[in-house]
C-alpha cells in the first residue's frame, strides 16, 4: 500500500525522534536465541564501534526517557555502581573472549551520565578498552556524554589522562527557570565554570545539548542561550525540539505548540548557519572544521557497534540486541540489578532483540543516510544492496515530489523543509511490520 504523504506534510512535525532503525521498541525475546560467538561468526570485526552505557545520573529529568536512574537506589549507592562496572567488565571479557579478533576503531561512554561515575570507575572502563580490546586510545576517537553537575574537574582529568577527543554536555538552557520548568534543577555559574574547564582543558571536540519548545521559552530567550552557548566556541551544538514522553516527569503537561518548536527550530537553524556551523541532521550543527576525511567519526547507528551493558544496543547487519527495557524507576532499576546479577554464561547469550530481514536491512540504510547530510547515494546502495533504491522504496519519489527532498551529485537530499520535517519523515519510512510491533510495544 503506498504510503499518504499528507502524515508527513499535514501531520505534526515532531512524530518521532529516529535515532536508529528499526527502533529499540520493536525488540522482543528471541524465538531463537543465539551466542555472541554465532551472532558475530560472519561479520567484519576490525573496525567495530565500542559503546559503554552509564545508566545513572545525578537527577532524573522530568523530560528525559532515556534508560536511566537517578542517585540509584535499593542498596547502597556505590555499591550498585561498583557491581554494574565489575558486570561491564565481565561482560566485555565474554565478548573478547566469543570473538577475539575484534579490533575497535572508535569508542563512547553514554547514557545517562556517565560522568556520574567516581573517577577511579572511570579508570576502569578505558582499561577495560585498553586492556581488554587493546585499544591504543591516544588514536582512537573517544566521544562521553556529561551534564553540568557531574563533570567535575577530577574527572575532566580522567577523561582527558585516556585522550577522550570529545566531550558532550547537556545544558539544555542558559536559562535557570527555563531548565527548571521541566524537572531540571540546574545553575548557570556551575554550566558557564563547567564549560570554561572544558575549553581550558583543552578537549578537541565540545558538543553542547540545548533544547527548544520549553514552557516560557520566547525567541530571545532561545537566542540568549544560543549566545551563551557560542561563547565557548563549541565545535557541536544539537538542538533537540522538547518532547513530552510518556512516563516522564513532564508527561501531564498537555501542549500543542508544533507552531513554536518549528519557529524556535528555523531560528535556531539559521542563526547558526550564519554563525558558520553547518547542519549535519535535524538537530545536529558543527564547525566545518570538525569536518575532515579523517577527522573522527562518531555515528552510532552504523553496522558493527558492540554496546555493553543494559539499555546499549549491539548492531550486527543481520541482528539487533540489548536487554529488555524500561522508562520507570522502578523497570529501570530491576534491569540493572538484573544485569549485574547475569552469569558469565548468561552474558555470552543474547535472548532479546530483533533479526533485520533484506528489506530492512535496506530500509534502515535509506532511512538513516537520507536523514544525514550526506544523504542517500545511489551508488552506495547499488554497491550494497545490488538493485535501485528508487525501486526499492517508490516512496521516495513521493518525498521529492513534495520538496522535502531533491537530487545532487548522485544523491537524494533532504531539503531544508525535509530536515524540518526529519521526524516526521522517519516514522514515515518505517516498514508496516515496525510500526505492528511498536505500537505493540508494553512501555514500563
Ligand atoms: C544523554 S543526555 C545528555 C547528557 C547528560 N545526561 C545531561 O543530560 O546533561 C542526551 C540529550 O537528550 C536530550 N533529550 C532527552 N530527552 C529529551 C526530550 N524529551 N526532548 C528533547 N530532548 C531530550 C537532551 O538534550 C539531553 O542532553
Ligand atoms: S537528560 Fe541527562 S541527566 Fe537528565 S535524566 Fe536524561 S540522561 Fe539523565
Amino acid at each position: 500500500m503506498m504510503k499518504d504523504i499528507k502524515r508527513i506534510t499535514n501531520g505534526s512535525p515532531y512524530q518521532q525522534y529516529l535515532y536508529s532503525y528499526p527502533h529499540k521498541t520493536t525488540y522482543r525475546p528471541l524465538a531463537q536465541p543465539t551466542s555472541l560467538q554465532e551472532a558475530w561468526s560472519r561479520e567484519g570485526v576490525d573496525d567495530l564501534f565500542l559503546y559503554m552505557h552509564i545508566p545513572f545520573c545525578a537527577m532524573r529529568c522530568g523530560f528525559c526517557n532515556l534508560f536511566t536512574s537517578a542517585k540509584p537506589r535499593g542498596g547502597e549507592q556505590g555499591a550498585i555502581v561498583k557491581s554494574y562496572v565489575d558486570a561491564i567488565e565481565r561482560q566485555a571479557l565474554q565478548f573478547r573472549e566469543a570473538v577475539p579478533h575484534a579490533r575497535f576503531s572508535r569508542f563512547a561512554l553514554g547514557g545517562g551520565t556517565p560522568t556520574y561515575l567516581e573517577p577511579e570507575d572511570l579508570q576502569r572502563l578505558f582499561a577495560i578498552a585498553k586492556n581488554l580490546f587493546g585499544m591504543d586510545l591516544k588514536i582512537t576517537p573517544t566521544s562521553v556524554e556529561s551534564s553540568p553537575e557531574t563533570a567535575s574537574l577530577e574527572r575532566l582529568t580522567v577523561l582527558r589522562e585516556n585522550h577522550v577527543d570529545r566531550i558532550s554536555i547537556g545544558v539544555q538552557s542558559f536559562i535557570d527557570e527555563e531548565v527548571r520548568s521541566v524537572g531540571r534543577a540546574q545553575k548557570r555559574e556551575e554550566v558557564c565554570q563547567t564549560l570554561t574547564n572544558m575549553r581550558e582543558m583543552g578537549f578537541p571536540i565540545l558538543n553542547i545539548d540545548l533544547m527548544y519548545g520549553l514552557p516560557g521559552q520566547t525567541q530571545e530567550r532561545w537566542q540568549y542561550s544560543i549566545d551563551e552557548a557560542l561563547q565557548f566556541a563549541p565545535e557541536e551544538i544539537y538542538l533537540y525540539p522538547l518532547y513530552v514522553r510518556p512516563l516522564t516527569g513532564v508527561s501531564k503537561l498537555a501542549r500543542t505548540w508544533d507552531d513554536e518548536r518549528v519557529a524556535l527550530y528555523r531560528f535556531g537553524r539559521d542563526y547558526l548557519r550564519a554563525r558558520g556551523y553547518e547542519q549535519v541532521s535535524m538537530r545536529m550543527f558543527r564547525k566545518p572544521l570538525a569536518r575532515t576525511d579523517d577527522a573522527p567519526k562518531y555515528s552510532c547507528q552504523e553496522d558493527g557497534m558492540v554496546g555493553l551493558g543494559p539499555g546499549a544496543r549491539s548492531y550486527t547487519r543481520e541482528l539487533h540486541y540489548s536487554t529488555d527495557y524500561a522508562v520507570a524507576a522502578a523497570g529501570v532499576r530491576e534491569i540493572i540489578s538484573d544485569y549485574s546479577a547475569r552469569s558469565d554464561q548468561t552474558l555470552r547469550e543474547i535472548d532479546y532483540g530483533t533479526r533485520l530481514n533484506e528489506a530492512e536491512q535496506k530500509r534502515r540504510y535509506a532511512i538513516l543516510s537520507l536523514l544525514h547530510i550526506d544523504g542517500l547515494r545511489y551508488a552506495d546502495y547499488r554497491e550494497r544492496f545490488g538493485g535501485a533504491v528508487q525501486e526499492d522504496f517508490p516512496e521516495l519519489a513521493l518525498l521529492r515530489e513534495a520538496g522535502l527532498c531533491s537530487d545532487r551529485d548522485g544523491a537524494l537530499l533532504l531539503t531544508d523543509a525535509g530536515f524540518e520535517r526529519a521526524d516526521a519523515i522517519g516514522p514515515w519510512l518505517h516498514s508496516e511490520e515496525v510500526d505492528a510491533l511498536m505500537t505493540d510495544f508494553d512501555l514500563k
